[in-house]
Order: C-alpha cells, then sequence, then structure tokens
C-alpha cells in the first residue's frame, strides 16, 4: 500500500513513541451515511475506483467507547462488546483491523483495549452499520494518539480519522464529517484524494442544506451477498470501465447542481446512481438481485407522487432492498402524509426511519459512559 498520507503516518509512527503509558479512555458518536453517488467496486487497499459522494445521517450513529490500559507484555489485546454482550464476528472484525492500522499506531501494542459500543439504530434496519462503527472507531483510536502523541489541527485530525476509517469500511471514511463529503479523487480538484474524505462545503439556507432521509425497510434480513462480494465482483465485470466513467462524470455533475440549486439534475443522477448500482448487481458474474417487489412498488410510487405534485422527492437505494426517500424539509408534512398514505404498506410491518443530513461525529463527554 502506498499513498502521500501513507507515507506521511507511518513515518510520523515510528519516530515517536510514548514515554508514559497510563489508562486513558475516549468516545465518540458517529453516524452512518447515505451516498448519492456510489463507491462500488475497489483496489487493494481499499482504494475507490471511483468517487462518491454522501451525506451523514443525524439519527443512525453508532457510540463507542475505548479505554486502554497499559500491560507490560507484547501486542495488544481487546475485550469487544456490542450493546452490553459480546459480539463475536464484530469483535473479529476488529481486531483485524487494529492488527492492520498497527504500522500507523505502534503504540497500540502494550495496551489492553477494552471497547463498547452500541447503535441507536435497530441491527437489521438495512442502514449500513459498518459506516459509523468503522468510523467511530478509527476517531477514538486518533483520539488516542492525541492524547498520547501528538496534537494535530481539526482538519489533519479528521482527515487521518478518515484515512483510517476507510480502511475498515470504505464508505465510513465519509462518515468522519458532517453533511456532504466525497471520496476519491475529482478530476479538476487536487485536494481531492482516494486516500481520505473530505466535507464538501455548501450554501446554507438551500433545499440542499435541509434534506430527509426516509428509511423505508422492505426488508430487515441480512444481505444475501455482501458489499464486500459486490465490490470484488466489478474487477471482472463488463460494464467495469464504462461505470468509473459514469461515477466520475455523474459525480461532477451533482457538484454543478448543488452549487447551482439545479434540484432537477441532484433527482436525474442520484435516481440514475442506485439504479446503476442495481443493475451492475444484476449484470455481474454471478448476477444477482437485491430489489424486492416492494423496492419497485415504492420507486414506482415515489416517481408518480412527484409527477403529479411536482415536489422535490427523490430515491436512492444502497447495497440492499430497502429504499431511502430523501426529499427537503420544505415539504416534510406534506411528505410524511404520502409516507404514511401509500408506501408505509409495502414496508416490513409497517418500518421506516426518519431521519435526516447530521451534523457529523460529535467526541462523548466520558461521563456519557454506559
Ligand atoms: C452500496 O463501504 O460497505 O453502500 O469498503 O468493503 O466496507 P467496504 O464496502 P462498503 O460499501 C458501500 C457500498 C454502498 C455505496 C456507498 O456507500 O458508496
Amino acid at each position: 500500500m502506498s499513498g502521500k498520507l501513507h507515507d506521511k503516518y507511518t513515518r510520523e509512527a515510528v519516530a515517536k513513541l510514548p514515554s508514559r503509558k497510563e489508562t486513558i479512555s475516549t468516545g465518540w458518536r458517529s453516524p452512518s451515511n447515505i451516498a448519492i453517488v456510489k463507491y462500488w467496486g475497489k483496489s487493494e487497499g481499499q482504494i475507490p475506483r471511483n468517487p462518491s459522494l454522501s451525506f451523514s445521517l443525524k439519527e443512525a450513529v453508532t457510540e463507542m467507547l475505548l479505554t486502554a490500559l497499559p500491560h507490560s507484555g507484547d501486542g495488544f489485546s481487546l475485550e469487544y462488546s456490542f450493546e452490553g454482550k459480546e459480539n463475536e464476528a464484530f469483535g473479529m472484525r476488529i481486531r483485524k483491523y487494529l492488527s492492520n492500522i498497527l504500522p500507523y499506531f505502534p503504540f497500540l501494542n502494550g495496551f489492553s483495549l477494552d471497547i463498547q459500543s452500541h447503535n441507536t439504530f435497530p441491527h437489521s434496519s438495512g442502514i449500513a452499520s459498518s459506516a459509523s462503527s468503522m468510523s467511530a472507531l478509527a476517531l477514538c483510536i486518533c483520539s488516542l494518539e492525541e492524547m498520547m502523541l501528538r496534537r494535530r489541527t481539526d482538519e489533519e485530525f479528521y482527515t487521518k480519522a478518515s484515512f483510517m476509517a476507510r480502511l475498515g469500511s470504505g464508505s465510513a471514511s465519509r462518515s468522519v464529517f458532517g453533511g456532504f463529503a466525497s471520496w476519491g479523487f475529482i478530476e479538476g480538484k487536487d485536494d481531492t484524494s482516494d486516500e481520505f474524505a473530505s466535507a464538501l462545503e455548501i450554501k446554507k439556507d438551500t433545499v440542499f442544506s435541509d434534506l430527509n432521509d426516509a428509511v423505508l425497510i422492505v426488508n430487515p434480513g441480512q444481505k444475501k451477498v455482501s458489499s464486500s462480494q459486490g465490490h470484488s465482483l466489478m474487477d471482472s465485470h463488463p460494464f467495469a470501465v464504462g461505470r468509473y466513467k459514469q461515477a466520475g462524470k455523474n459525480l461532477s455533475e451533482v457538484l454543478q447542481a448543488l452549487e447551482n440549486g439545479d434540484v432537477e439534475t441532484f433527482i436525474r443522477i442520484t435516481e440514475n446512481e442506485a439504479l446503476s448500482l442495481h443493475g451492475l448487481m444484476m449484470s455481474s458474474d454471478p448476477g444477482f438481485i437485491l430489489l424486492e417487489p416492494s423496492t419497485i412498488e415504492i420507486i414506482s410510487r415515489i416517481r408518480k407522487y412527484r409527477e403529479e405534485t411536482g415536489s422535490f422527492i427523490t430515491f436512492t437505494i444502497d447495497a440492499g432492498p430497502n429504499v431511502h426517500l430523501i426529499y427537503p424539509g420544505e415539504v416534510r408534512e406534506a411528505v410524511q402524509i404520502f409516507i404514511r398514505d401509500e408506501l408505509l404498506e409495502f414496508c416490513h410491518d409497517g418500518k421506516w426511519i426518519d431521519d435526516r443530513m447530521g451534523g457529523g461525529p460529535e467526541e462523548l463527554n466520558i461521563k456519557d459512559k454506559k
């Protein structure tokens, strides 16, 4: 793995180690995000094959507490609990992640780490928990480093946290920022990078600065095909080259649309991205279908409602059957009636999550400790 920041962080890591070890704790609340331009396909080292764009959610968050206790042996040890209980599968993922990031944080050797986390959204709600949990973890580790070794400016801190979150889960790199964030190098924008995401400043008080996301739960079950499997199927996908070109073009157009207040283009691209993602899944080898009949019914109704009312509402879908209905605050009341009257019958047990754009991660006051 290489890259400008990779080199910088590994160089820094060996240059200074803590002179004194003491017990320290930190905690972060970090959100999930919903992608408008999708990341689908990656190369070695979690490098995305195309740039992506998302906004962070407000309600769907992971809260994580990390305590590091010095021990006299070599290496690090880990105790992990999720919602008060041991969680073997996620514990293993975290252990593997921590081993992978040791070249950046060699100081972790010599500590017993105790990590407790919980999500504010139901486990099988179809909201990606890896984005919120891996970003929370990366933020906690970067805070430990700050407390022990070096202070960074806010910008440097969040860039490093995004870099580290990316190594845990690509989409998590975007969750360390509030509002819109993009990840991946964008032609003509030299401050963007495949190694980390950055916040995208947009004009305040526009329809785009106040987006809502109603997550309509068609099926709360586990995904049949994981995102990782989906990404790797892109390696041999016959449409891969065309897809990466399309994503780059969609991203530039949507950035322009956000800048110009161009709702029509935003809607066109948001839906094109969602349907293209699922088109890619269907045309992979082997192909797979995550959409369900109710997903299609919901999409048709959203489009019909938009045609009839002229309202700004649109949808996107991640790697699952659930629909994210995106709309601005100004039509909130009407859209919520529409959801109740026309969409809930297609949701599993009438389940949906009323979420919206959020301001990004927050450091927990350690007194909040659960
Ligand atoms: C469809 O970030 O979950 O949500 O890097 O393998 O952890 P890994 O994949 P992940 O993929 C997200 C895919 C997506 C689109 C997106 O969020 O951009």
